[in-house]
C-alpha cells in the first residue's frame, strides 16, 4: 500500500481531461496535477524546451510527494519522456502515448485509416508511428498537426468561428485526402472540443487515450504494490497561472468530486 498521491501533468488545462478517468479507474487515489498555464502552449515550442519545462514540472511534483509521475500531455510524452526516465531513475514515468497505442492495435485493423490530430511537437516526433508500428507496423496511419487549437481552447474560445473552421479545416484534410475513420485524440486539450469535432464530422469512431493511461496508471501501482489503501482520496490542482478563462474551461470539463486548486509558480 502507497497513499502517496499520483502526480499528473500537462502544459495547462489539458491534463484534466484525464482526471474523471483516473477518478473512475483509481478512485482510491489521491491526485496531485500540476498544469503549466502560465508557459502553454508546449506544442509550438523547441523539444529541447518542452524537455526543460517538463523536467521543472516533475521535479515540483516529487517535492510535493508524488509517488509516480504521469504525463497526461501527449507533447511532454513525445519529447520528454525518456529524458525524464534518465532524470529521475527512482521514479515511475508514464507517458500516454504507450498506452494509447497500445488501445489503438487492439481495437484497430488494417481495414482502419486511423487520423491522429497532436500538436507540431508530437506529430514532428512521430511518437504515436513508433509505438503504434510495435504493435502492428501494418496499420495506416496519418498525422495532422493543429497549432491553432491549443491556444484558442487554453483562452476559452473553444465554441467559437474560428474554433470551428480550424476543426473543418485540419480534421476535413484527413478525412477528405487520407479517408480516415477513426480519429485519435493526441493531445489531452482536444477532448473539450470534441462535442464540435463529433458534430462537424459525425461518422469517425473517435478515441480519447486518457481511458488508456488511467488503467495502465492502474496496472503498474498494482504490480508494484503501489495501490492506495481503500478510502477515497483527495485531489489538487496547481496552475502556474489562474485565470478566469481557466476556471471556465476547469467548469466545462465537468469535473466530478471535490478538489482544490490553487496558483503555483515553477
Ligand atoms: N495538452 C498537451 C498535449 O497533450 C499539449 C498542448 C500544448 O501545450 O501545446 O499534447
Amino acid at each position: 500500500m502507497d497513499d502517496r498521491p499520483i502526480g499528473i501533468f500537462d502544459s495547462g488545462v489539458g491534463g484534466l481531461t484525464s482526471i474523471n478517468a483516473f477518478s473512475e479507474v483509481l478512485p482510491f487515489e489521491s491526485i496531485l496535477y500540476f498544469g503549466d498555464t502560465a508557459r502553454a502552449p508546449y506544442g509550438s515550442k523547441s523539444p529541447a524546451t518542452v524537455r526543460a519545462f517538463s523536467r521543472e514540472t516533475a521535479q515540483f511534483l516529487i517535492n510535493a510527494g508524488a509517488k509516480i509521475l504521469v504525463a497526461a500531455c501527449n507533447t511532454s510524452s513525445a519529447a520528454a519522456l525518456d529524458y525524464l526516465r534518465e532524470s529521475f531513475p527512482g521514479m515511475i514515468v508514464q507517458g500516454i502515448i504507450e498506452p494509447c497505442a497500445e488501445q489503438i492495435a487492439e481495437e484497430c485493423t488494417e481495414d482502419d485509416r486511423i487520423g491522429i490530430i497532436a500538436t507540431q511537437v508530437t506529430v514532428n516526433s512521430r511518437a504515436y508511428e513508433t509505438e503504434i508500428a510495435k504493435h502492428n507496423a501494418e496499420l495506416k496511419v496519418f498525422s495532422e498537426a493543429c497549432p491553432d487549437f491549443v491556444p484558442l481552447i487554453e483562452s476559452g474560445a473553444f465554441e467559437s468561428e474560428t474554433m470551428e473552421a480550424s476543426i473543418q479545416h485540419h480534421i476535413g484534410r484527413l478525412v477528405n485526402e487520407c479517408g480516415i475513420n477513426v480519429l485519435v485524440l493526441g493531445c489531452t486539450h482536444y477532448p473539450i472540443i470534441r462535442d464540435s469535432i463529433e458534430r462537424l464530422f459525425p461518422g469517425l469512431r473517435i478515441i480519447d487515450p486518457s481511458a488508456a493511461l488511467a488503467k495502465k496508471t492502474r496496472a503498474i501501482l498494482e504490480e508494484e504494490g503501489m495501490l492506495a489503501s481503500d478510502w477515497p482520496g483527495w485531489r489538487k490542482f496547481y496552475a502556474s497561472d489562474l485565470s478566469p478563462r481557466f476556471l471556465n474551461v476547469i467548469e466545462r470539463l465537468g469535473i466530478k468530486g471535490d478538489y482544490s486548486l490553487e496558483r503555483h509558480r515553477l
